[in-house]
C-alpha cells in the first residue's frame, strides 16, 4: 500500500511538478502518501514521542516536543531558505542538504511515517535544483537512512557519542555525486569499533586503487601525523617495524610517499589523494 502511494506520488508528480518549499508542502507529502494507512495522515501529532532504536542499543533519539512542532518547522524551514548554496562546492553542499534533513527528521511532526515523508520531501527539494533523484536509493536503503539520521540526532557525551552527519553524508554522497561508499548499518551502530587502521582503510572511499590495504592504512597514519615514526606507525598497523620499512621504502618507489628533510627530523608527504 505504501509502496503504491509512494509510486503513485511519483507518477503525480512528473504530471503535476509541483513543489513549494515550506513545511505545509511536507505536510501535503505525508497526507497523500498515509491517506488510508495511517488514521492520521497529514496531521501533526499531540503528543511526545520517543522510538527505541537498534542503532542506539534501544535508546531513543529526543524528538522535539509536541508543542513546539510548528515553531521548529518554521524556524528550521526559514534558515534553509536563507541559506544560499551558490559557489558551494559538491562536498559541501551535500553537508548542508544532511544536516537540513536531520534538522527537520528530527521534530518528527507526524505519529508515524517521518522518515518516509522526509524521504519525499527531500527527493522534491533536490530535484528544484536540477538533481535528477527518485525514491530507489532511499527505498533500497531505507534502514541505513533510518539509522545515520538517528545517529546525526544522537548525544550521549557520557560514553562518547556526539551528533554526526558523517554517515548521512555518505547517503547523499552516492545520491548526488555517484560516490560508491559502502551503506552498511553496522558501521552506524554505537558499538561498532573500527577493528584496525587496515580495516578502517578499506571502508573508507579511497582513490588509490592499485594500492594494498596495508599501503591505504600508512598513507592515511602519514596523513594524519607527518612526523610519525616507523615504531609509531608500525604498532598502529599492526606490523613489524621491519615491514613498516621495506614498505615506506617501496611506497617512494612508488611516488606514493615521498621524506622530506633527512632521516631524522623529516616529515612525510603523501603525494595521492586518498
Ligand atoms: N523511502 C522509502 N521508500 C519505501 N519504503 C520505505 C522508505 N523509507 C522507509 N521505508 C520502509 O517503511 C517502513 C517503516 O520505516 P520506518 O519506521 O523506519 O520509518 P517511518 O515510519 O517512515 O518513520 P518514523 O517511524 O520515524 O516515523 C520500513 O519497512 C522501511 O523499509
Ligand atoms: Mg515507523
Amino acid at each position: 500500500m505504501i509502496i503504491m502511494n509512494l509510486l503513485a506520488w511519483q507518477v503525480r508528480c512528473r504530471q503535476e511538478q509541483t513543489f513549494q518549499f515550506s513545511p505545509a508542502e511536507w505536510k501535503n507529502i505525508h497526507k497523500r502518501l498515509f491517506k488510508g494507512v495511517f488514521p492520521h495522515a497529514g496531521e501533526y501529532r499531540n503528543y511526545n514521542i520517543t522510538k527505541k532504536e537498534w542503532v542506539l542499543n534501544g535508546e531513543t533519539v529526543l524528538y522535539a516536543s509536541a508543542d513546539s512542532i510548528r515553531d521548529t518547522l518554521d524556524y528550521d524551514f526559514g534558515q534553509e531558505k536563507e541559506f544560499s548554496y551558490e559557489g558551494l562546492s559538491a562536498s559541501d553542499a551535500v553537508k548542508h542538504i544532511a544536516k537540513f534533513t536531520s534538522g527537520i527528521w528530527q521534530i518528527h511532526p507526524f505519529y508515524e511515517g517521518n522518515t518516509r515523508s522526509t524521504a519525499v520531501f527531500i527527493i522534491k527539494y533536490l530535484k528544484t535544483f536540477g538533481f535528477q533523484v527518485n525514491n530507489e536509493i532511499f527505498a533500497e536503503n531505507s534502514w541505513y537512512f533510518r539509522n545515520s539520521l538517528v545517529r546525526a540526532n544522537y548525544n550521549d557525551l557520557g560514553k562518547g557519542f556526539s551528533a554526526t552527519t558523517i554517515y548521512l553524508e555518505r547517503f547523499f554522497e552516492n545520491l548526488l555525486m555517484g560516490e560508491q561508499n559502502e551503506l552498511r548499518n553496522r558501521y552506524i551502530h554505537v558499538d561498532y569499533k573500527e577493528q584496525s587502521a587496515i580495516q578502517s582503510a578499506t571502508e573508507d572511499n579511497s582513490k588509490c586503487n592499485n594500492c594494498t590495504l596495508e599501503e591505504l592504512a600508512i598513507l592515511k597514519e602519514l596523513q594524519k601525523n607527518p612526523s610519525i615514526t616507523q615504531k609509531e606507525l608500525a604498532i598502529i598497523i599492526g606490523r613489524s617495524e621491519r615491514t613498516i620499512k621495506t614498505r615506506t621504502v617501496e611506497m617512494q618507489e612508488k611516488g606514493l610517499i615521498r621524506r622530506e628533510n633527512g632521516k631524522r627530523n623529516g616529515r612525510w608527504e603523501v603525494l595521492i589523494e586518498i
